[in-house]
């Protein structure tokens, strides 16, 4: 019991210093944000450093070190979304809103974002298709994807999201049928039982509205389809959606009757059947008690005369757009006489006769446009107290061409409001884009962008109430969550023509500053892009187009009250990973209780059972052999080690030094891969890769035992570490050695082997420099590669990862020659290959391509190069050439690792050198070199860059 209680302090003590210790960044979620800052032309300026949840990054908020929440609203980003932005596995959020340089693709992997509930990317310039994946985003809530340039179809997956509740790809050019389900494998928009909001306007969304799209089942509210190119008939299922109070399928290519079953849908409030064409007549609407808004305009239906359906009309009506319908005879006054009523559109018609509101009408009126009919008198009433009605008869023979001045009753007026408020008394700012506040006359530079409503269910623009009633509504919302925002003003109130989306200006100043900065402005547009703020009823739901924000304060701003989970959360923390790491070891143990059951387990490493693996002059060695040569396991001759475990310096009885790999209790393997994996490896045999010796199968232990490489790893070389100094013809003879150990294991090794994870790191140098392949912890069999699950899981270490293989989980051993051709320009640079957020394949590609003179390389060379090598850089521009080939994005246009050896012989070649040497002759210790030079990082940059060539690349 009381071994226990010391193993939990133990544990507490040990998880308080990683704590104390470490930045508060995962790793992964770490790297991933450095890629999407290397993504980004101009990253928001406090995106600095490595720990973005530890630092307060702009927009990022963390819990316990995850990323959970990306929120960048109109920062003016500039750039792509890169596949690896995936790997943020907790990310909950990703609200990209208003940026409208963000372009390219979506990543066809978006749906690893496992945990993702909302996704915002209204406003961004993304395009093409969107990706089939994102069906896998299970926890998805809102999809806002509007406003962008994506093309191609609606993917069907989208119909396993279920519970996606808000779904808005309106503004786009997508194309292609609505898919539904075919009840067996594929998924279809029918499967969205919990969907509120189907927003799909404006777009190129063709072919019949299929029947099957909606049953009693479904929740679906807001149903915008309008601005399509869909045909054929109204599916009589859609009447089964009671849920219903928006249809829009207005400017569509719609034909047949206008199904009577509508009246089934009780709820509606806005109906949009304009610019189709439907034929027949009207159906009765009298069930539909709360519709406001009725829109039939420009629709091939039969003649009629308006005394003949307007019993058929709810007496809720607010809005009628009759345009267009060929109605004859003269409006009934009982028209008028409808409660609600407050906007008529009966343009082009033969309407004929008198005009005359009667006696009864309604209170609420105040627009009726009747141009290009027949009417002949106007009985002129005088106009309600408070409200100015506008009639318009332009165009009917009451309003005789000549006559001068033209009644106003023949004047063609626009429909919107001239509200505007608060009004500014203050006079003008001094400075572009700037504004006063009306209440303080301060000078500031606001937030501006459109609201727009894309079904309001009022019409009665000239009632000030309505948008005073929205005004106060923002400014108290704003005013109430957050201090940033002073107040709101609201401009130019108007109706879009076609759509009649109403659309307003807003203004949002800053409080007590002259302007926002980065945090301030991505807390106003996600409150939008979120839909936290409710506008009044009447209104319904909007979207909010920022403009164009560049007056962000100079240096960079804290966003210190986004983050806040992070702090306070430790004791939580530790109290989840004692408890993670008690979990850990009860299945370790169970675990190692299941091996002793495995038959494998009795497989003794001195006896040569039938399950014995087939050794090729790898010997087995005992426990207590490996505890002798490693001294113990000591700490002493620990010389590194990684998530399987430590590596240990050893020492055999012969006199031969070498490497124990030492598996750690939660990385051993089971008996047969080890078995495997022990065969594999003792196959293998090339001087440039890493000899196995033996291995140790014992106790429980897993242990490897490798040729020890005295000069460490090709990492420890580039950064001084070993203090090896690497020349330029070094530095060839090591990626031509390396280059050669990957190729065999490619194309010689039986069966051959995908490494999985090359880099710097696991290119180690023996003492002529010799370059040697080491850790096959992860490497995989060719042809298991070939039959490999897709949903194995992607391996490998960020920076040196193929991206097409992070894609498509598909292993080649062209995503080997992606890590290698990265590993050829960290030669180059000596740099990890993303440091500051800056990724050596990105800048090196960009560098090349701007301006095609190796001049402009001079900032990337290692200084060691630099100093060392200004005789011997000749095929230098070619060797550029075959690493940018290697880190091709496409893997079929990548060489072979056989094709790289052999540029890299012939680039050795071209310099004088004979690649068949081995590297000893060329090689000195940083000791040597440094007594002869006397100086050995010595800023030799200028003498060098007088000599470094300027010669052009040439063409492949
Ligand atoms: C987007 O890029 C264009 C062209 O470079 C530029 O004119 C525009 O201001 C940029 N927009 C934003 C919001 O950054
Ligand atoms: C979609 O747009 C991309 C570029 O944005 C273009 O390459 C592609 O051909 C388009 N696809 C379709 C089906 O129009
Ligand atoms: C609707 O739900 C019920 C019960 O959940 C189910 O039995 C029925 O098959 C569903 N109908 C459709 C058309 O999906
Ligand atoms: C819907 O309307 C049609 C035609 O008006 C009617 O026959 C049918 O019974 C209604 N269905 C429901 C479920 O109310």
């Amino acid at each position: 019991m009381s071994s226990r209680i010391e193993v939990f302090v133990l544990l507490i003590l040990l998880s308080f210093q990683f704590c104390s210790v470490s930045a508060q960044t995962n790793g992964f979620d770490a790297d991933a944000l450095q890629y999407l800052k290397s993504s980004l032309t101009i990253p928001p300026r406090n995106w600095k450093g490595y720990d973005p949840c530890g630092t307060n990054w702009v927009g990022i908020a963390c819990e316990y070190g995850r990323v959970v929440n990306i929120s960048l609203g109109n920062l003016n980003l500039e750039g792509k979304l890169p596949a690896f932005i995936t790997t943020l596995s907790e990310l909950h959020t990703l609200d990209l809103t208003s940026n409208p340089n963000l372009t390219g693709p979506l990543p066809l992997n978006i749906g690893n974002l496992k945990e993702l509930t909302n996704l915002n990317l209204m406003g961004c310039g993304f395009s093409g298709q969107i990706p089939e994946s994102i069906g896998s985003l299970e926890q998805l809530v809102t999809l806002s994807l509007n406003s962008n340039k994506f093309n191609g179809t609606i993917p069907a997956s989208i119909g396993l999201l279920s519970k996606l509740y808000w779904f808005d790809i309106a503004d786009n050019q997508i194309e292609g049928k609505l898919p539904v389900s075919d009840g067996a494998s594929l998924p279809g928009l029918d499967m969205l039982l919990q969907t509120k909001h189907f927003h799909f306007g404006k777009n190129k969304l063709s072919g019949d509205i299929p029947e099957k799209l909606f049953s009693a089942n479904m929740t679906l509210k807001h149903l915008l389809f309008d601005g399509n190119l869909l045909t054929g008939e109204i599916p009589q299922s859609l009447s089964l959606v009671k849920t219903l109070t928006v249809l829009r399928l207005d400017r569509n290519r719609l034909s047949g009757e206008i199904p009577p079953s509508l009246n089934n849908l009780t709820n509606l409030q806005e109906l949009y059947l304009s610019d189709n064409k439907f034929t027949g007549s009207l159906p009765s609407l009298t069930s539909l008690t709360s519709l406001s808004t009725l829109a039939v305009s420009n629709n091939r239906l039969t003649s009629s005369q308006i005394s003949s359906w307007i019993s058929l009309l709810p007496t809720s009506l607010a809005t009628l757009r009759m345009a267009g319908l060929q109605l004859q005879g003269p409006i009934p006054t009982s028209l008028f006489s409808l409660p609600e009523l407050q906007t008529v559109i009966l343009k082009r018609n033969w309407l004929n006769e008198t005009l005359d509101f009667g006696t009864n009408k309604s209170q609420n009126l105040d627009f009726v446009d009747l141009q290009y009919n027949d009417i002949t008198e106007y009985i002129k009433q005088p106009a309600n107290k408070g409200s100015s009605r506008i009639v318009i008869l332009a165009n009917n023979p009451v309003c005789p061409e000549v006559g001068n001045p033209p009644n106003e009753y023949c004047i063609e007026v626009e429909h919107n409001s001239s509200y505007s408020s608060p009004k500014n008394t203050c006079g003008r700012c001094s400075g572009e884009d700037r504004e006063p506040i009306p209440t303080t006359c301060r000078c500031v530079y606001p937030i501006t962008g459109t609201l727009t409503f894309r079904s309001p269910s009022f019409s009665g623009y000239s009632n000030n109430d309505t948008f005073e009633n929205l005004r106060l509504n923002l400014t108290g919302f704003f005013e109430n969550r957050n201090y940033t925002v002073d107040s709101v003003a609201i401009r130019n109130i108007r109706e879009d023509e076609d759509d009649h989306y109403l659309l307003i200006d807003l203004s949002l100043f800053p409080y007590k500053q002259d302007r926002f900065n980065e945090t301030g402005m991505d807390s106003v547009i996600s409150r939008f892009s979120t839909q936290t703020y409710k506008p009044p009823n009447t209104f319904g739901p909007y979207i909010f187009k920022a403009n164009k924000y560049n007056k962000f304060p100079a240096g960079g701003s804290n966003s210190s009250h986004i983050i806040g989970a992070v702090v306070g959360s430790t004791v939580f923390l530790l109290i989840l990973m004692i408890a993670g790491i008690y979990a850990l070891k009860q299945k370790r143990r169970a675990e190692k209780a299941n091996d002793q059951i495995n038959p494998f387990a009795k497989w003794d490493a001195n006896q040569n059972s039938v399950d014995a693996p087939q050794l090729m002059g790898t010997k087995a060695f005992t426990f207590e052999e490996m505890r002798k040569c490693a001294n113990n396991f000591s700490v002493a001759n620990d010389v590194g080690g990684g998530g399987y475990g430590q590596v240990y310096k050893g020492i055999l009885p012969s006199g031969q030094l070498i490497a124990i790999k030492r598996a750690q209790p939660g990385s051993l393997q089971g008996a047969l891969e080890f078995k495997t994996e022990i065969e594999l490896l003792s196959r293998v045999h090339h001087k440039n890769v890493v000899k196995l010796l033996g291995f140790c199968f014992d106790r429980g232990e897993q242990m490897l035992v490798y040729e020890y490489i005295p000069n460490g790893s090709l990492r420890d070389s580039l950064s001084g570490k070993s203090g090896i100094r690497l020349d330029w013809t070094r530095r060839l003879r090591i990626a031509l050695g390396s280059g050669k150990g990957l190729a065999y294991l490619h194309e010689l090794a039986d069966p051959p082997i995908i490494h999985r994870d090359v880099k710097s790191s696991n290119v180690l140098l023996d003492e002529s420099l010799t370059a040697k392949v080491a850790d096959f912890g992860l490497s995989q069999l060719v042809e298991d590669a070939e039959k490999a699950n897709v949903t194995a899981q992607v391996k490998g270490t960020m920076g040196y990862l193929d991206p097409e293989y992070y894609m498509t989980n598909q292993l080649t051993e062209k995503s080997d020659v992606y890590g290698f051709g990265v590993m050829m320009l960290e030669l180059l640079t000596g740099k990890i290959p993303i440091e500051n957020g800056k990724y050596v394949v990105k800048e090196m590609k960009m560098k090349m391509n701007k301006s095609k003179n190796l001049y402009d390389l001079q900032d990337f060379l290692d200084t060691t190069i630099s100093a060392t090598s200004n005789r011997n850089l000749k095929g230098f521009e070619k060797y550029v050439d075959v690493a940018l080939r290697c880190v091709d994005p496409e893997g079929v246009k990548r060489p072979s690792m056989n094709e790289v050896v052999k540029e890299i012989e012939n680039i050795m070649q071209y310099a004088g050198l004979n690649p068949n040497v081995e590297s000893y002759a060329s090689s000195r210790t940083y000791d040597e070199a440094s007594k002869e030079s006397g100086d050995l990082y010595g800023n030799n940059s200028f003498e060098y860059s007088a000599s470094f060539p300027t010669t052009n690349l040439e063409p492949q």
